[in-house]
């Protein structure tokens, strides 16, 4: 398949992703059958994960969706970037934060120190894909769907160019 200049190959199918979100929510019910977590996915990525794995969890829960914003900085060198969305108290909250995929981890990082900041009483990641820089820098993430290798991937979510974000399997670039 191909997008813009770039050939594509299915790597893992819609049948495989469903099964495994379906694992990843149980185990998460039942690590959180005593809370009521709050669920933050982290926008554009993770929406057709986080919509999945919504609806596997059936333990009272909150659901956030937040952003990653870079914005311009009133002092001259570079950019900024911060966690905007959720706009109420973190303060003795369960928080589950949700990554369509974890690379150099530094997303991942960044959103972690924000939170802690925030009084959350514990900070859980679920991705769905993590790749072997976040690997080997042991970037802590719970709960993993599908373990990668530094390769480039689209679909479920996951964009190329801001292409290809409605596929429903997931494709590598080869
Ligand atoms: C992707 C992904 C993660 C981040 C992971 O988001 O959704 O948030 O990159 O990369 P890292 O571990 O190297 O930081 P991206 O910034 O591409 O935005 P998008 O979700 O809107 O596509």
């Amino acid at each position: 398949m191909k997008v813009k200049d770039l050939e594509f190959k299915k790597l893992i199918t819609a049948e495989r992703i469903e099964k495994k979100i379906a694992s990843l929510g149980h185990q998460i019910e039942k690590d959180y059958q005593d809370k009521v977590p709050l669920f933050l996915p982290v926008l554009n990525g993770s929406f057709m994960f986080a919509a999945d794995l919504m609806k596997v969890i059936t333990i009272p829960c909150r659901i956030s969706f937040v952003k990653i914003s870079s914005y311009a900085g009133t002092v001259s060198t570079g950019q900024l970037k911060t966690l905007i969305g959720h706009d109420e108290s973190l303060f003795g909250l369960d928080v589950v934060i949700i990554e369509d995929i974890v690379d150099t981890g530094l997303t991942l990082q960044k959103i972690m120190d924000e939170l802690k900041g925030l009084g959350a009483r514990s900070v859980e990641t679920v991705a769905l894909l993590r790749k072997s820089p976040a690997r080997e820098k042991n970037i802590e993430v719970k709960y993993v769907g599908f373990e990668l290798e530094d390769e480039f991937v689209l679909g479920y979510g996951l964009d190329y160019d801001g292409l290809g974000r409605n596929l429903k399997d997931i494709y590598r670039k080869v």
